[in-house]
């Protein structure tokens, strides 16, 4: 059979264990097992979620090789998540890659998780043009990225402390709402009033984003609310989850704006979970149309953890044939550039 780019994609840096295959560019199959466990305890615990990656790999990794119609025998290179992640998930992802190629002998690819998310924006049509600015928001991540090539991109700026998808999360626990509670936040913000109550929008220099000041306000706020009336979040949860999203929404566009203005461009795109965010979605497109941007927001299975993301990412890699050593080891912190 002719050479045709066959790779085959694991991703495990967090709480989805997930496998793709790739072939010339294009997705053949997307594997995505989520792991229910961390709900019961308001976050992903580590230690069971390497566990789960333990049981859920193979099974992933076959259905995503059945479904792609193709045999184990016909996949040229195998990519894996190498970081940023949590050490225990990223070492049953890289483990198996590694095992994986050993066995087939095909080369191994490393993909950086962050500059997945912003590839994902090749998977499907729209693309964006070079360059490009990304702001990459996530549960663990809150990045503006230059993106000058497909695997050539920039971080100029990220978040001091907190990522923006736990200062959704964080402030759902507050309220009382199930694990991940970005989404339930995203619901319930949909009925209120933004401008109901006030949280501070945090200033920080050039194109950082902090999130922890926001997130004790809210806790400050709630105490002394419930002081006053114990039913006080029960009565007001749709304008406390609108006004807390809309200072989220502000503090992320405001450093947008601002690159995109300094760096003079016009195309620009969000990436990873948060990207689902209804409201960060609307304000975007109001604030597109205003600047004369061209706004890219991937497909919602493309904004979460998916390793059709990593198979994008190792496509380009393969076609410049750069290949990771079998002695590689995971790293839980991996810097984007
Ligand atoms: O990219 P992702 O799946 O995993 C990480 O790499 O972290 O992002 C997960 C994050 C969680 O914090 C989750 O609450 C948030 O994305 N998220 C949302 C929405 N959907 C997912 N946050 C706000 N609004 C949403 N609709
Ligand atoms: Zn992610």
């Amino acid at each position: 059979m002719s050479k045709q780019n066959i790779i085959l994609a694991i991703e495990s840096s967090c709480d989805e264990t997930s496998a793709a295959v790739i072939i010339n560019g294009q997705i053949k199959s997307n594997i995505v097992s989520t792991q229910l466990i961390h709900e019961k305890y308001g976050g992903v615990v580590p230690e069971l979620a390497s566990r789960a990656h333990q049981q859920h790999i193979l099974p992933v990794v076959n259905r995503a090789i059945e479904q792609a119609k193709i045999g184990k025998n016909e996949v040229e290179a195998v990519a894996f998540t190498r970081g940023p992640g949590l050490l225990g998930s990223l070492l049953v992802g890289t483990s198996f890659a590694k095992a994986f190629a050993l066995a087939n002998r095909i080369p191994l690819i490393e993909v950086n998780h962050m500059q997945a998310h912003v590839l994902a924006h090749f998977l499907d049509a729209p693309q964006p043009g070079f360059p490009f600015l990304c702001l990459t928001v996530s549960g663990g991540h809150t990045q503006l990225v230059l993106v000058e090539d497909h695997l050539k991109m920039k971080v100029i700026g990220e978040t001091r402390d907190d990522a923006v998808g736990e200062a959704f999360d964080k402030a759902a626990k507050m309220l009382g709402l199930p694990y991940p509670g970005g989404p339930l936040i995203d619901k319930q913000a949909q009925m209120g009033r933004a401008d109901a109550y006030e949280f501070p929008i945090s200033e920080m220099p050039g194109y950082e984003f902090s999130f922890s000041g926001i997130k004790t306000a809210l806790l400050y706020f709630l105490q002394k609310q419930v002081k006053l009336d114990a039913d006080f979040i029960d009565e007001n949860m749709a304008d406390i989850c609108a006004s807390y999203q809309a200072a989220l929404i502000e503090s992320l566009l405001r450093k947008l704006k601002k690159a995109a203005k300094n760096y003079k461009i016009k195309e620009v795109a969000i990436a990873g979970g948060v990207a689902a965010n209804s409201g960060l979605r609307k304000a975007l497109q109001e604030m597109a149309l205003e600047k004369g941007w061209k706004v890219y927001i991937p497909d919602f299975a493309y904004c979460t953890d998916n390793a059709a993301m990593i198979a994008m990412a190792a496509h380009y890699k393969f076609l410049k044939r750069e290949f990771t050593a079998q002695t590689v080891s995971a790293l839980p912190r991996y810097s984007l550039s």
